[in-house]
C-alpha cells in the first residue's frame, strides 16, 4: 500500500513553498525567503523590479549582498532562525544596480525578518521607505490636485469674459484717437499726444492677447477631444526626437535606450507627442550652459515594468518612459510643486508646461514621476499596459 507523502518531508516542503510563495508576487512590497546564512531561496516580483535582476539571478545569490551594510540583517537571520527571537524590523539601505533609471544607487527600506513554520527557511520582507510616503502623498496631493484643476479651469473661464470686453472697448478707444480732431476741440492743457494714446490702447490690446493666449493654454487640455487608436511608444518618442534634435543641431546628443518588445496601446498619440516634447523643452532650456559648452545629454529610454504601482492603482504590466537630461537639476524649493499649474523656475515660463504633460499622461491612467539631482534629472512616465 502506497502511503500519502508525511508533511515535513524535504519535497513536500519543496513543492507547497513554490505554491505559496507565489502568491507574494500580488504583493507590493519585496519579499525573499532565505536560509539562515542568507541563501536566497525565492523572490517575489516586486523584488526583481526594485533590484532590477531577474529572481532565478536573485535565487542564486546571497540576500546579504543585495545590502550596502549587511551585518545588521546577517546577525538578525541567525537570531530569527535559532527561534531568539520571533521576529525582528530594523531600516536598512539595499543597493540599486546602475542603468536602473533611479536617480540614487541606494534604495532605504524598512526589513522585516520573520520566522516561517521551517527552521531552516526566513522571510525577508523589504519596504520601501520611500514608498509608504510617497503613497501617503500621493493620496494626500490627490485631491488637492483635483481641487487645483477645477480651480483653474473656473478662474480660466471667468477672466476669458472680461477679457473679450477689455481688448473690444480699447479697439473702439484707438479708432476714436485715430479720428482727425473736430475745430474747437483744444486739446485739454497736460493731455496727452495722439501718438501716446495710441500707443496705451495698442499696449492694452497686446496684454490681452497675451493674457488671452495664457487662458487658452490653461482651458487646452479640456477642449480638445482624447483621440484614441493604437500608439507605439517609440514614434512618439522618435519623433520629439527629431523635433529636439533640429532646434539643436549641435552641442546636444539626444540618445536612445529603447525595449523594442513594448506593445502597442491605446491612446492619444499627439497629446503623448506634446506630452514627451513639454518635457524634453524644459530639459534643453536646463541644458543651456551645456549646450553652449558642447557636452549636453538628453537620453529616452523605454522599458516594460511589472506589477508598477502608480496613480492609487496597481498594474500587471506599464510602461515606463524616462526622459533624462545631464543638467543642473530642478531647483529643490520647487521640487515638490513641478507639476502644478503656474510654478515655474524661470523668468518667462508661465508654468504649465508639466501641468498640461501630467493631464495628458492621466487621461491614459498614468502618470509622471520626476526624480533630481545636479548632473541628473530624470522623468518617468508610466503609463498602464494592456
Ligand atoms: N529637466 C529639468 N531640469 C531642471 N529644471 C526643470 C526641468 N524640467 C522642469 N524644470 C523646472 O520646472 C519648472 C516648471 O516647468 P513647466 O514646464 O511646468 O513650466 P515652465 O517651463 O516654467 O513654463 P512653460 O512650460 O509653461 O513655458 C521649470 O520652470 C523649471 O524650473
Ligand atoms: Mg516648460
Amino acid at each position: 500500500m502506497k502511503r500519502a507523502p508525511q508533511a515535513g518531508t524535504a519535497e513536500t516542503d519543496e513543492a507547497d513553498l513554490a505554491g505559496h510563495f507565489e502568491a507574494f508576487d500580488q504583493l507590493a512590497t519585496m519579499v525573499a525567503l532565505s536560509a539562515p546564512d542568507g541563501s536566497c531561496l525565492q523572490a517575489n516580483s516586486a523584488l526583481e523590479n526594485s533590484v532590477g535582476v531577474s529572481r532565478r539571478t536573485l535565487a542564486r545569490g546571497n540576500v546579504c549582498d543585495w545590502f550596502t551594510d549587511p551585518a545588521q540583517l546577517r546577525e538578525t537571520l541567525l537570531l530569527v532562525a535559532a527561534n531568539q527571537v520571533a521576529s525582528s524590523r530594523f531600516d536598512a539601505q539595499m543597493k540599486r544596480l546602475p542603468g536602473h533609471g533611479a536617480a540614487s544607487a541606494e534604495l532605504p527600506v524598512h526589513v522585516i525578518v520573520s520566522q516561517t513554520e521551517s527552521p531552516t527557511r526566513v522571510l525577508v520582507e523589504m519596504i520601501e521607505i520611500e514608498q509608504q510616503t510617497r503613497l501617503d502623498r500621493e493620496e494626500r496631493t490627490h485631491g488637492l490636485a483635483q481641487a487645483n484643476k477645477e480651480l483653474v479651469r473656473n478662474l480660466a473661464h471667468e477672466i476669458k469674459n472680461p477679457l473679450g470686453g477689455i481688448r473690444g472697448a480699447a479697439q473702439l478707444l484707438a479708432m476714436e484717437v485715430g479720428q482727425p480732431r473736430r475745430a474747437g476741440d483744444a486739446a485739454a492743457p497736460g493731455s496727452y499726444s495722439r501718438r501716446e494714446l495710441t500707443e496705451f490702447t495698442s499696449i492694452i490690446i497686446q496684454e490681452a492677447d497675451r493674457l488671452q493666449a495664457l487662458v487658452d493654454r490653461l482651458l487646452a487640455p479640456h477642449r480638445r477631444p482624447h483621440v484614441v487608436a493604437d500608439v507605439n511608444i517609440h514614434e512618439v518618442c522618435e519623433r520629439v526626437r527629431s523635433l529636439i534634435q533640429a532646434e539643436f543641431p549641435r552641442g546636444l546628443t539626444v540618445a536612445r535606450d529603447y525595449d523594442t518588445s513594448i506593445p502597442e496601446f491605446r491612446g492619444d498619440r499627439e497629446q503623448l507627442i506634446q506630452a514627451v516634447l513639454n518635457i524634453a523643452h524644459n530639459a534643453t532650456r536646463a541644458l543651456a550652459e551645456r549646450i553652449a559648452a558642447g557636452d549636453a545629454r538628453l537620453l529616452l529610454r523605454t522599458r516594460i515594468a511589472r506589477q508598477a504601482t502608480f496613480g492609487r492603482q496597481r498594474f500587471r504590466l506599464a510602461l515606463e518612459l524616462h526622459i533624462e537630461d545631464n543638467g543642473p537639476g530642478v531647483p529643490p524649493a520647487i521640487l515638490d510643486r513641478i507639476f502644478h499649474p503656474l510654478v515655474s523656475g524661470s523668468d518667462g515660463g508661465s508654468g504649465l508646461g508639466l501641468t498640461l504633460a501630467q493631464t495628458f499622461v492621466q487621461q491614459h491612467q498614468g502618470t509622471i514621476e520626476c526624480d533630481s539631482v545636479p548632473g541628473r534629472t530624470v522623468f518617468k512616465i508610466l503609463i498602464p499596459l494592456p
